[in-house]
């Protein structure tokens, strides 16, 4: 059987910049991968390459069979894949529940119902405007607005940059139930000890490659990943 997300030989270039060089990755349904990697190795190009926002020099990417590489970003939505991008990037000045709308594209407010139940404390800020909430329920947010898609596959990019330990484990622990519901999930992060707890696989990117990928809990106890992300210790 083929994955539900399939990345073959990726490579996108900005300018004469070779970012990613030949990316090969694939997402089953029903799990959560996790991409590790160092500042600047080319992670969030490769979620902006897949949600249509950058473009792919050369390689493909497949979404339940059908090609979407370089595909027109909303296109790329409607077949499936949506991203909770780097920084938190709400509508400051607009309440939460305008913000979730506009992620809910033509179902709109019908989603409301499907993806409240999972954020309590979005559901009691409703009215409240979105630049008002705390970090922690402002990247609630940005995963709930994304979730407003109804997609196939999530992409999350730093899930937890910033947020305090208990808060990082809150959104795994999230991110845990949203795959129990059927969503696939591809996850970027620097904390990779929450990361490779909860995701079923996990990918290390360097320079442009992914350098190592193998199930998560055996990357937990690989030397080369408890030297350089689980700082020497596991
Ligand atoms: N639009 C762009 N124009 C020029 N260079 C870019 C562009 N987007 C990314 N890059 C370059 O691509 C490289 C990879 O950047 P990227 O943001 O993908 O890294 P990252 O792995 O997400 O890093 P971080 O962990 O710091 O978020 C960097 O050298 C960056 O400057
Ligand atoms: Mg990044």
């Amino acid at each position: 059987m083929s994955a539900l997300l399939e990345i073959e030989d990726l490579h996108v270039a900005m300018g004469s910049q070779q970012i990613l060089r030949g990316i090969d990755l694939t997402l089953a349904e029903g799990e959560m991968l996790a991409v590790l990697g160092a500042n600047g190795v080319g992670k969030t190009t490769l979620m902006r390459t897949l949600s249509g926002i950058y473009r792919a020099r050369s390689g493909r990417v497949v979404l339940a069979g059908r090609d979407i590489t370089n595909a027109p970003a909303h296109r790329i939505v409607a077949a499936g894949l949506a991203q909770s991008p780097e920084g938190r990037q709400i509508f400051s000045a607009m309440t939460v529940r305008e913000n979730l709308i506009l992620g809910g594209g033509r179902a709109g407010l019908a989603e409301l119902d499907a993806v409240l139940p999972l954020f309590p404390r979005l559901g009691e800020r409703m009215a409240q405007l979105a630049g008002s909430l705390s970090g922690g329920e402002q990247q609630m947010l940005c995963i709930a607005r994304a979730l407003m898609a109804r997609p196939r596959v999530l992409l999350l990019d730093e899930p937890s940059l910033g947020l305090a330990p208990k808060l990082v484990r809150n959104i795994f622990e999230l991110l845990a139930r949203i795959r129990a519901q059927g969503v696939s999930i591809l996850v970027v992060e620097q904390n990779a000890r929450a990361a490779l707890k909860v995701a079923d696989r996990a990918a290390v990117m360097e320079g442009g490659r992914i350098a190592l990928a193998g199930a998560a809990a055996a990357l937990a106890e690989d030397p080369r990943i408890v030297a350089a992300y689980l700082g020497g210790h596991v």
